[in-house]
């Protein structure tokens, strides 16, 4: 699925280029230049999405805290000096999309293209939107950030003044599941022009890291743990990633239940999908009185995509929320992550899954930190420095006729 949309033209040699500038050569190039001169040193700060380190801790048999405490020291070693985790960050991308929708949901009556509302965090599927359906599309994609651009405001705007730094002085490195996030990282709306600098310099894949662990000769549960970095001095690690209790999904849900809540009074513990065909196309909505008040779905992969834009063009798209992935089986299973050894991809996939499902993800309302940081950093939620920080956009790109590409 992943490989069709790159056969379908959707990656130009531009774009080629832009992700293969972006390696695990070029942040040791970065860490070795540090050595060198001394006077030009950037702070080097790398932050670990939680994919990612579900992937790793799998292939190591590690548990994810384990992991994080092992990778931490790993790249502290290798001269970075601190390690973050996007999921962090995926607090701010959640609030923001939740009240994103509830806008959406009530102005739909005065605006035709507020529903439905599609994720935005894949850069897969919002590379092939912008190509092949720019402008009738765009307008329904949520205009959040993703977490990785989330954590990279985050790291060059309140982590820089924290530390004194402008910008530029930070070398921002994130791990990933995914190449297209190289993709994301390199968009021009990403890019500080005051300071020539981007929020997220450089993506590293899953695989990369495992490379850079084989080309240094360790394995990571090899590594001696180091304690866990935080921006925060009061914030323990078991607060960072307690595994207690199982974890409560992704956007789908949060928006879920939130928007029940905000919209209906209506308090929902668990989201009920309906019995499926297909594990990647799935339904949720929200009933009272035999009236549907929400209408939500999931559409993973490259054929659900597709059978979703279709019903949005004939206008039988029900729907109030679609969360949209270009990988089946979502991020979890993305292009970047390391690869079943001994074990089948399916067993190798079920053990990731579980990993990642045993950190406990509490509601990002209730998170003190992050209340702190919307009105000491931002200002307050609806001020323009949050909409900066925190929202992005898209363009329609105009169909190039290359003879070979888009037959959607
Ligand atoms: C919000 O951030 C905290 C770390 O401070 C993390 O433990 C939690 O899982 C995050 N919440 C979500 C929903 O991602």
């Amino acid at each position: 699925d992943y490989f069709v949309f790159r056969v379908n033209g959707c990656i130009t040699s531009a774009e080629s280029v832009l992700i293969t500038q972006q390696s695990h050569e070029e942040l040791c190039r970065v860490l070795n230049s540090n050595k060198v001169r001394s006077n030009q040193q950037k702070l080097v700060v790398v932050s670990v999405s939680p994919q990612s380190r579900a992937s790793l801790a799998a292939k190591f048999q590690l548990t994810p805290l384990d992991a994080a405490r092992k990778l931490t020291a790993f790249f502290k070693k290798l001269g970075v000096h601190s390690v973050f985790d996007t999921t962090f960050s995926r607090n701010f991308s959640l609030l923001e999309s939740q009240r994103e929708f509830v806008q959406r949901f009530r102005r739909q009556n005065e605006d035709k293209k507020a529903l439905p509302m599609l994720a935005s965090a894949c850069p897969g599927w919002i590379c092939y939107a912008e190509k092949t359906h720019g402008s009738f599309i765009i307008p329904y994609i949520s205009t959040t950030k993703s977490p990785q651009q989330v954590m990279g405001s985050l790291i060059k705007g309140h982590f820089a003044s924290q530390q004194h730094l402008t910008p530029d002085q930070i070398y921002h490195v994130t791990v990933m599941p995914c190449y297209d996030k190289k993709l994301e990282a390199s968009r021009s709306d990403f890019f500080n022009p005051e300071y020539q600098t981007r929020e997220v310099d450089c993506v590293i894949t899953t695989g990369e890291v495992l490379r850079l662990l084989e080309q240094e000769g360790v394995a990571l549960s090899d590594v001696a743990p180091a304690p866990l970095d935080t921006m925060f001095s009061s914030v323990s690690e078991e607060e960072l990633l307690s595994h207690s209790g199982g974890g409560s999904g992704g956007y789908l849900e949060h928006i879920y239940k939130y928007a029940a809540k905000e919209l209906f009074g209506i308090q929902v513990a668990e989201v009920q999908y309906k019995p499926l065909k297909n594990k990647d196309f799935q339904e949720a909505s929200l009933e009272k009185d035999g009236k549907v008040l929400l209408q939500f779905a999931l559409a993973y992969g490259f054929r659900n995509i597709q059978n979703l834009v279709q019903k949005l063009k004939r206008g039988r798209a029900s729907y109030h929320y679609v969360e949209v992935m270009a990988c089946p089986s979502g991020c979890l299973n993305g292009g970047g992550q390391i690869r079943a050894e001994g074990v089948s991809s399916k067993d190798f996939l079920q053990q990731v899954e579980k990993l990642y499902e045993s950190v406990r993800t509490e509601v990002p309302e209730l998170n003190p930190r992050i209340e702190e940081l919307y009105e000491q950093w931002l200002g307050g939620t609806d001020s323009e420095k949050a909409g900066e920080m925190l929202r992005t956009q898209y363009h329609a790109v105009e169909k190039t006729n290359t003879g070979f590409n888009i037959k959607w």
